[in-house]
């Protein structure tokens, strides 16, 4: 089994990456294979609205020339999703919310491609505005039926310059929790399918509150 973590900062080495490590290290501990994709250190194109998505239906955005097409089968043949960003005024980091608008749009027009994976998220940040930017990247998991894996605590860790999260022990430790915790829901279902049947998807109401 095998988990993909999503890097939205800039910083390869910062302490996003540091905290989805630490994910990583207890995920590894548990026999998952554990791979880091960095995006924030990419130009990432916003997502315009072309609905050109649902018009093909082929699991590509009509933007060909950035990471978000590369990306996409990577993350539908993973088992499990951990989204990870910086904190950037109180919310997503520009390049990461134009990844996450762009690659959930593309599988919610292919059929929700992360429907029943286990999904997490983790925020790094200096001081302010983590639990916003947690509850924003959770947002992206709940809509698509994902199995959200959780921690000790929510999943935020601090440090302003690279890796000086690994000083925040308590938020380290969160990490290390929420690793466990993808492992053993991956574990779980993967024992339980033949005993437990995964509901039907139930075709989407869509109403705009108008008509
Ligand atoms: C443009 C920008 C905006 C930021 N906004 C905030 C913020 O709103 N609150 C905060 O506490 N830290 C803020 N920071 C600090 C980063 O969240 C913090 O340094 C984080 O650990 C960086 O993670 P990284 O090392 O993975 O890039 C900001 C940093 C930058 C560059």
């Amino acid at each position: 089994m095998k988990v993909t973590a999503i890097n939205g900062s800039p910083n390869a080495a910062g302490n996003t990456a540091y905290a989805l490590n630490q994910a990583g290290l207890s995920l590894r501990e548990e026999g998952i294979d554990f791979e880091m994709i960095h995006v924030g250190n990419k130009p990432v194109h916003g997502c315009t609205g072309c609905c050109r998505c649902f018009e093909k239906r082929d699991g590509r955005c009509v933007f060909a020339d950035d990471i978000v097409n590369e990306v996409l089968p990577v993350l539908k043949a993973s088992d499990g999703i951990i989204l990870g960003s910086p904190v950037y005024y109180s919310g997503i980091a520009g390049a990461m919310k134009s990844f996450l608008d762009r690659t959930f749009f593309v599988s919610g027009a292919n059929g929700n491609y992360f429907r029943h994976k286990v999904g997490a998220s983790v925020a790094a940040v200096r001081r302010s505005g983590g639990t916003m930017t947690f509850n924003s990247l959770n947002m992206y998991l709940s809509i698509s039926e994902m199995l959200i894996a959780s921690s000790n605590y929510w999943n935020v860790i601090h440090g302003n310059e690279p890796a000086e999260a690994a000083e925040d022990i308590e938020g380290v430790q969160v990490m290390h929790v929420l690793g466990k915790n993808i492992a053993w829901m991956l574990k779980m279902k993967e024992a339980t399918r033949e005993l437990v049947a995964e509901p039907e998807a139930t075709g989407k109401i869509f109403t705009n509150f108008i008509r």
